[in-house]
């Protein structure tokens, strides 16, 4: 082979990672070679040792990769011919590497998106403790970037906390869709040997084998699946992060992170940056583009395998990785972070931001929304222009006398009341939803 196309087709610089799986699939595969009477029990035995003594040399690092070794899955059984002569020629009997490669990838897929999800749900558990180290705290809540109503802290995170069990929901669809065995689809179409593929997909815990070979052998739509779920994850991870990098802006000044997660400056001494939230934020830059490679890879290649799907690797296992490291560095930040209650508290407490509760008390009375809203919208603009405060002008009108409990700090967010809603007393009704749906995707999990 020309050493240029080596470089080009060689896989096992990046695929070595999949040995555990592709080793669990081996040792199923052998047993469901067994079963079928192409091996005699002494065989297997032999094979299955031969396979746990390889396993054992990667985890210790001693594995030795020859020149010829291609991929994972051909040093794998080179070692295993190696060390158990004529009995490891025998292993890829009734088998390619086209449905082992689609095997081991799903088996490494299943694991990987379960510890995804576990830490999700980590950076979920840290979000509510934020809520509780911190109770009663709220903050404007925003739309368009502007002021526009106050809420509770926990409330808006947990708006976080929310969209990031959908991600786990999400994972945990994909994994169900993906739980099914490729192996004994052979090259393409199959054997002419007895193997039983619901057996070799019992003995890997899948639930259920293939229906189609050539299917099994040649969709990667999990892997483009898993590769969305991530990125969407890490779009959700990046709004968090821009909002971390807002929050702890001078200019904002609602929250400080702890030391261990900002950096400093080469050349400014007062610096204090927070680079976690930046790289969370940044992060999904790769991941968008991971997906949308391999969905381009995937796109118009012809019936059953092909090489090009080889590329489906290295996006995966940098997506993966990505998303763990924001994970975990983004669940410390969050627990390290101290939030400046009383900042948030005077930008919530600005006087406009009472400016539909006048509106609704109106709406209580029996005055028509649209008129309520007119009206407030007439004392917003006597208050600018005079330069008065908005509590001032509301009093100098004489049916809106019993208004004043309105401008007092913290009424507008505890009149948030509906299912739902920013106020503490929906909130408590929201956090045992959200403990509920927290139990729930935990149980899905193990
Ligand atoms: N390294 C290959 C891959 O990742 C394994 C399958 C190779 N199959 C083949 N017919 N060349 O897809």
């Amino acid at each position: 082979m020309a050493n240029s196309l080596w470089e080009l087709s060689e896989s096992y610089s990046f695929d070595h990672v999949l040995y555990h799986h592709d080793i669990l699939g081996s040792k199923a595969h052998v047993q469901g070679l067994a079963e079928a009477g192409l091996l005699d029990a002494e065989e297997c035995q032999l094979l299955l040792e031969t396979l746990d003594q390889i396993e054992a040399e990667f985890d210790r690092g001693t594995f030795i990769r020859a020149d010829a070794d291609e991929d994972v899955h051909m040093a794998i059984e080179r070692r295993a011919t190696e060390l158990a002569g004529d009995v490891g020629a025998k292993m890829h009997t009734a088998r390619s590497r086209n449905d082992q490669v689609a095997t081991t990838l799903r088996l490494f897929t299943l694991d990987a998106l379960a510890g995804v999800s576990a830490a999700t749900l980590d950076i979920v558990g840290a979000l509510i403790e934020v809520g509780v180290k911190f109770p009663g705290a709220y903050l404007p809540g925003y739309t368009h970037l502007q002021r526009a109503q106050p809420v509770l802290l926990a409330h808006h995170l947990h708006a976080h906390a929310w969209s990031l069990l959908r991600d786990v929901d999400r994972l945990g669809d994909a994994r169900q869709r993906m739980d099914v065995s490729p192996l004994g689809a052979g090259a393409l179409a199959g054997t002419s040997l007895a193997i039983d593929p619901a057996f070799t997909a019992r003995l890997l815990g899948f639930n259920e084998a293939f229906a189609n070979s050539m299917d099994a052998v040649s969709d990667r739509d999990f892997v483009a699946e898993a590769l969305f779920d991530l990125a969407m994850l890490g779009v959700h991870l990046s709004r968090m992060g821009e909002e971390l990098v807002l929050w702890t802006s001078a200019e904002f000044n609602f929250a400080t992170l702890g030391d261990e997660f900002t950096t400093g400056s080469s050349m400014l001494p007062q610096k204090k940056n927070s680079d976690v939230a930046e790289l969370a934020r940044g992060k999904t830059g790769r991941l968008v583009g991971n997906l949308t490679g391999l969905l381009v890879t995937l796109k118009g290649l012809p019936l059953s395998y092909n090489r090009d799907l080889q590329e489906d690797k290295e996006p995966l296992f940098d997506s993966v990785r990505q998303v763990l490291l924001v994970l975990a560095a983004m669940t410390g930040a969050y627990r390290s972070m101290s939030f400046h209650v009383d900042v948030a508290k005077a930008a919530a407490d600005e006087q406009f931001l009472v400016a539909i509760d006048i509106a609704e008390r109106l709406v209580e009375r029996g005055v028509p929304f649209r008129q309520a809203h007119e009206r407030v919208g007439r004392l917003i603009a006597d208050a600018v222009t005079r330069d008065v405060a908005l509590a001032d002008i509301v009093a100098e009108q004489p049916d809106l006398s019993a208004f004043a409990d309105l401008f007092d700090p913290g009424h507008a967010v505890r009149s948030r009341t509906s299912p739902g809603a920013a106020g503490p007393v929906a909130h408590g009704r929201q956090l045992v939803q959200l403990r509920a749906a927290i139990a729930e995707a935990s149980a899905r999990l193990s």
